[in-house]
């Protein structure tokens, strides 16, 4: 299989900063794409793929370390953001509303972010947090990618009706929300993906 044609604009990403608040986040000029979703679901790994690079992003089997903002650079005037992990057990009250706090502020605020990606694991989609994060995008008038990941892991029989169940959700939605079966590890939507991230991007 041949590798897919990619702007080099995303192998040149590279670390630019972390914030743990909306204050401490690079000038909010240019372009930017964001990938939330709950912890562990694959964003990480989404964002090492989408610029082929293997340890751009961390990824880790321990999910909820961060709870900052990271932000990766790929040109003077775009970015894209690996957002903080939500929907794991073990923290107190007070994390939780830190976290919810940040987010609607950086999506509600944030003039420079053009789209959200909702990463979601697609032998598990749609829980009510998850569903949360996309209401948030869609009051902030955000377009939306749903990213259903980890898709080496299910038939296609089962993805495909994984995806269906998805779109069903979503139906109902004010605005058209797209929905993408993923893999990190397989590369299933990955020329798809970086196609959608490159247009928000204005590239
Ligand atoms: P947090 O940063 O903790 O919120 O997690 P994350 O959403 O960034 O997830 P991460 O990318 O770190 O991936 C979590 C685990 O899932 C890792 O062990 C990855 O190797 C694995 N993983 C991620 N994407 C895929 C995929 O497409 N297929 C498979 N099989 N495994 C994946
Ligand atoms: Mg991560």
């Amino acid at each position: 299989m041949s590798e897919p044609i990619t702007n080099p604009v995303f192998q040149r990403a590279a670390f630019l900063s972390a914030a743990p608040e909306l204050a401490a986040a690079p000038e909010d000029s240019g372009y930017e794409v964001a990938f939330a979703g709950r912890s562990n679901a694959g964003k990480s790994s989404a964002i090492n793929a989408i610029c082929h690079q293997r340890g751009l992003a961390r990824t880790s089997k321990t999910p909820g370390r961060t709870q900052q903002l990271i932000f990766f650079r790929l040109d003077d005037e775009r970015r894209l953001v690996d957002l903080p992990g939500y929907g794991f057990a073990k923290v107190s009250l007070s994390i939780k509303q830190r976290w919810q706090q940040l987010m609607e502020r950086y999506l509600e605020r944030r003039a420079s972010l053009k789209g959200l990606i909702v990463v979601m694991d697609i032998r598990h989609p749609m829980t009510d947090i998850d569903q949360q994060m996309i209401d948030w995008g869609v009051a902030a008038e955000l377009p939306l990618l749903l990213l259903l990941t980890k898709a080496d892991k299910l038939k296609r029989g089962a993805a495909a009706s994984s995806l269906a169940q998805v779109r069903k959700a979503i139906s109902n939605a004010p605005v058209p929300i797209q929905v993408l079966a993923f893999s990190s590890v397989s590369r299933i939507g990955l020329s798809q993906a970086q196609d959608q991230v490159s247009h928000w991007l204005g590239l």
